[in-house]
């Protein structure tokens, strides 16, 4: 599965980007704005600072200015993606750009027939949204599983993206059902690659090996 870092933390992708871990980077206006610096540095330095596809987001609402914004995105790097509402308009951009051999990730999906028709609009990806459906009561997994099964009756080459990830469990569930990405906020992978009993056995270790020290002077490895 991709792993994307949700977020326009730069220093976050450089550091998880340095272990190897990342696929990608997805932003939105919001993870943008909690940046606070300069939108187009800050999109400047994620582009810059990994070699996968990073998602940046149109914030036009009609096709024509979207079409437009999408191209001076694609501008940043080759491999930027723009990202779309799925709205009609957005639907309208994404066959334009797609169509153009620009990669398309249409956002905000919250139902299966929504990811349908981005998929018949050639979006790359399509992401659905997971943690705000469970927020609002809804099964946002149960959507991830019946979009999967929905394209794979077909052919298209639309894989998808599961977002709004809020913890570990979404990640793997996601994994389980075969997504084919997940865009996970930086503090969701640092959970993933934590374990209370990891942290305790190398405590242990450590401190055997201090006394081992202590017993040999001089000793090391
Ligand atoms: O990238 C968009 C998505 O992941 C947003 O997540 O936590 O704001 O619902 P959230």
């Amino acid at each position: 599965m991709k792993i994307f870092l949700d977020t326009a933390d730069a220093g976050a992708v450089r550091s998880y980007n340095e272990m190897g871990l990342l696929d990608g980077v997805t932003t939105n206006p919001s993870l943008l704005y909690r940046e606070r610096g300069d939108p187009r540095r800050v999109m400047r330095e994620i582009v810059d600072a990994v070699e996968g596809d990073v998602s940046l987001e149109v914030v036009s609402a009609a096709h024509g200015d979207m079409i437009e914004e999408g191209r001076r995105l694609r501008e940043y790097g080759p491999n930027v993606v723009v990202k779309c509402p799925m709205t009609a308009e957005g639907l309208r951009a994404c066959r334009a750009l797609s169509a153009d051999g620009v990669p398309v990730n249409v956002t905000l999906v919250f139902s299966p027939n929504q990811a349908l028709l981005a998929a018949k609009a050639g979006a790359k990806y399509v992401s659905p949204f997971v943690g705000r459906l469970d927020d609002a009561g809804h099964d946002g997994m149960g959507l991830v599983a019946r979009i999967l099964g929905l394209l794979a009756n077909y052919d298209y080459a639309t894989e998808v993206l599961v977002a709004s990830v809020r913890h570990p469990i979404h990640v793997a569930r996601a994994a389980g059902l075969g997504a084919q990405a997940a865009t996970l906020p930086p503090a969701v992978l640092e959970k993933m690659l934590r374990h209370p009993l990891t942290d305790s056995g190398l405590e242990s270790f450590m401190s055997d090996w201090e006394r081992l020290k202590a017993e040999n002077p001089g000793a090391g490895p």
